[in-house]
Formats: C-alpha cells, sequence, structure tokens
C-alpha cells in the first residue's frame, strides 16, 4: 500500500514519520519511508538545487520541472519496486504537494500539472493520502522556531495560505483517499490520529486486494 503524508510548512508530518513507521512494523508490516525532493542519490542531488538560498531566481517552471525529475526517479527506483514486493512505502510529500505548491501556490493550470504528474509518476497514485492541516501563521511560527529556514519558506504569507487552502480543496474532492488530521494537537494525538485512519485504510485494502485475487 501506498501512503503519503501531505501538510503546510510546520506541519509536523516529517517529525511524526519516524514514529509512524516504527508503529507499523510493529503491526508486522514492511515498511520503506521515503521524503521529496530526495529520496535517491539523484534526487538528493536536484533538492540541493531546490532549497538552495543561492537559487532566489529559480524559475517556477525549472521548479516545476526538478520537483518532477525527482519524483519520476523516486517512482523507478524505490516505489514501485517496493510496492510489488509487496511493503508498505510512507512518502514524506508526492504529488499533491505539485498541486498545492505550484498549482494552488504559483497559480499553474492545476489540469496542465495533473497531466505533467501522469507523466512523471508513470501515473501512480497513493493509496491513502493523510493531510496534517495548521493554520498558515501557527505552521510558519513553528517552521522559524526549528530554524529550518531555506529559500522555499521565503515565499509570502499569502502564498501559504493558497497552499492551504488548496489542500483542502483537495481533500475534498477525493475524500476516499485523503484523510484530514488536525496538526495543531499534540504530538501524540496526531500521530494516535494517523495511525487509527491508516489501520482503517490497510484493513479495506486488504479486503479489496483479496477480492481482486
Ligand atoms: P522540505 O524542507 O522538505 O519541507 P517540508 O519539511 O515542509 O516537507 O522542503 C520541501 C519544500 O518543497 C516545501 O516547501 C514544499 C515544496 N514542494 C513543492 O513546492 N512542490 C513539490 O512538488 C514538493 C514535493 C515540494
Amino acid at each position: 500500500m501506498f501512503i503519503t503524508l501531505e501538510g503546510p510548512e510546520g506541519s509536523g508530518k516529517t517529525s511524526q514519520l519516524g514514529q509512524f513507521a516504527v508503529f507499523l512494523r510493529q503491526q508486522d508490516y514492511d515498511v520503506v519511508t521515503t521524503r521529496e525532493p530526495g529520496g535517491t542519490s539523484i534526487g538528493d542531488q536536484i533538492r540541493q538545487v531546490l532549497v538552495s538560498m543561492d537559487n532566489k531566481n529559480l524559475h517556477p517552471r525549472t521548479e516545476i520541472l526538478l520537483f518532477l525529475s525527482a519524483r519520476a526517479q523516486l517512482v523507478e527506483e524505490l516505489i514501485k519496486p517496493s510496492l510489488a514486493s509487496g511493503k508498505i512505502v510512507v512518502c514524506d510529500r508526492y504529488g499533491d504537494s505539485t498541486l498545492a505548491y505550484q498549482g494552488f501556490g504559483h497559480g499553474l493550470p492545476l489540469d496542465m500539472l495533473r497531466e505533467m504528474l501522469r507523466f512523471a509518476t508513470d501515473g501512480l497514485v497513493p493509496d491513502l493520502t493523510l493531510y496534517l492541516d495548521i493554520e498558515v501563521e501557527k505552521g510558519l511560527l513553528r517552521k522559524k522556531k526549528g530554524q529550518e529556514w531555506n529559500r522555499l519558506d521565503a515565499y509570502e504569507v499569502e502564498f501559504h495560505r493558497r497552499v492551504r487552502n488548496g489542500y483542502l480543496q483537495l481533500a475534498a474532492s477525493e475524500p476516499e483517499r485523503w484523510r484530514v488530521i488536525d496538526a495543531s494537537q499534540s504530538k501524540q494525538e496526531v500521530q494516535q490520529a494517523m495511525r487509527t485512519a491508516t489501520l482503517a485504510a490497510l484493513e479495506k485494502f486488504k479486503s479489496q486486494t483479496v477480492s481482486e485475487d
């Protein structure tokens, strides 16, 4: 099963990922975790270009092509083979980040982005997307405290507002795939909500896979 974590800046998804994977392994699942942009040697090199403070004039079109390049590599090198061998793949950000940030955030046409995503991912869509929702100001404040302030964080608050609203629209339009989790709760509560949502989805996923056989 393919699970993605999504959220605006400071939603805390990256710090939840480790514990979440440990929990799934305790339930006897074989779990692979990865992140975007990056997750492969080639993808990590692309990530450096994307997050470098030196690249302030990176054009939005260049940016999106770099995100998609890293993703194409990740899908082929890691995600597809892992899913084929029956593993659970948990990915920190995936295609919905492109729709939220480049689409809703930068205003690139969603239809075109969806087409490009299909190409980059070879049509691979997550089975479950856990969306950690947080108010923009709260999230940005958390992130500043965590001192991970890079080029991408420096966009104006309005941009982040569009991103968050975009995420909420995406979640509402595909409720069977998305689970919206209130990330302003305590770390433990967020973790619990992630686990509960995932166990339920895993049950459903297993029964579907059995009936398809
Ligand atoms: P990162 O430091 O990984 O942030 P986070 O911990 O919030 O995931 O930086 C990733 C940044 O890249 C983040 O600001 C979101 C952005 N991004 C896009 O704009 N489009 C994309 O397709 C992806 C995968 C990420």
